[in-house]
């Protein structure tokens, strides 16, 4: 599994776009998880703030009326294509902004504390080696908010297509693109690799799972087809008779069940750095 090679669908910002309106709209639980990150904390003397791997800016909109009225809003995602969306972002939260079209890498170009408030929603796992560079572009009293997927994150789906690859071509699979990539940061190990840079002030988990009835299964499959390349091991990327057989497979089992329901909880860890 390369990481940076699952990014890749990323640069598809529309369909990415799309995606995130289609995940929000079939999520069975509506609160608003950046809502729950951020509650309780007095982000008012905020000034620099930093969203990692920010896309269209969906972790930094949470921000309006929270940080400090000259605050700037700084986002790093390798594609240019979220520039003006995450620009967009920022203006409707009421702030000014930078946008990085680069890796995350340029992360070493700011200095030490630079950083009141560090914001990752669903990118960790793609650059936990990151962490103690988060550590120190964070000032001594901000904070870290990464939002990321649990362990189990849609392990039916996951398994419903090994189970499919298996029976239709006779190969076994422990782990998909998917689980490989979650493996990398989720809440079976993000406690251990924040340990050393980090103190987790809060912990919460966001329960939630997908529910798609027949009549929107199209949607489903737009998020599917756009995810493919997490879902379909590298080695069988090009078997397209392969993904129609899964699709098809699916689509039986929802007429059947009249739905389909994917379990895709969150965690959320808020931290402050270790002196
Ligand atoms: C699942 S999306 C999450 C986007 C956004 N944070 C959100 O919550 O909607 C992950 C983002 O991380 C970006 N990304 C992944 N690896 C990266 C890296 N090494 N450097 C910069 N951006 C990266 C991808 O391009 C993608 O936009």
């Amino acid at each position: 599994m390369q990481a940076n090679k699952l990014a890749d669908v990323f640069s598809d910002n529309n369909t990415h776009i799309s995606c995130a309106g289609i995940i929000a709209r079939h999520s069975t639980n509506t609160n608003d998880i950046r809502e729950i990150a951020l509650k309780g904390v007095d982000l008012s003397e905020c000034r620099e703030v930093l969203d990692m791997g920010c896309a269209f800016g969906f972790f930094s909109r949470a921000l309006k009326g929270k940080l400090n009225s000259g605050a700037r809003i700084t986002g790093i995602d390798y594609w240019e294509g979220y520039h003006e969306h995450f620009t967009k972002s920022c203006r409707e939260a009421g702030f000014k902004s930078e946008y990085y079209c680069k890796g995350i890498e340029k992360t070493r170009e700011f200095n030490d504390g630079h950083f009141d408030l560090i914001l990752c929603s669903y990118a960790l796992h793609f650059f936990p080696y990151a962490i103690p560079e988060i550590a120190r572009i964070l000032d001594k009293s901000g904070r870290f908010v990464c939002i990321t997927h649990v362990s189990t994150h849609m392990n039916e789906f996951m398994k419903f297509i090994k189970d499919c690859i298996t029976s239709k071509r006779n190969s076994l699979y422990e782990y998909l693109p998917y689980e490989e990539l979650i493996k990398e940061f989720s809440d079976a190990n993000a406690p251990e690799l924040l340990a050393d840079w980090f103190e987790i002030e809060k912990k919460e988990y966001y329960l939630n799972s997908l529910k798609f009835e027949y009549e929107d299964f199209q949607s489903f499959l737009e998020y599917f087809r756009f995810k493919r390349s997490f879902f379909i091991p590298d080695d069988l990327s090009g078997d397209e008779e392969l993904v129609e057989e899964i699709t098809r497979s699916l689509a039986e089992r929802v007429k059947s069940e009249n739905e389909l329901r994917i379990s895709k909880s969150d965690v959320i860890y808020r931290c402050r750095r270790l002196k």
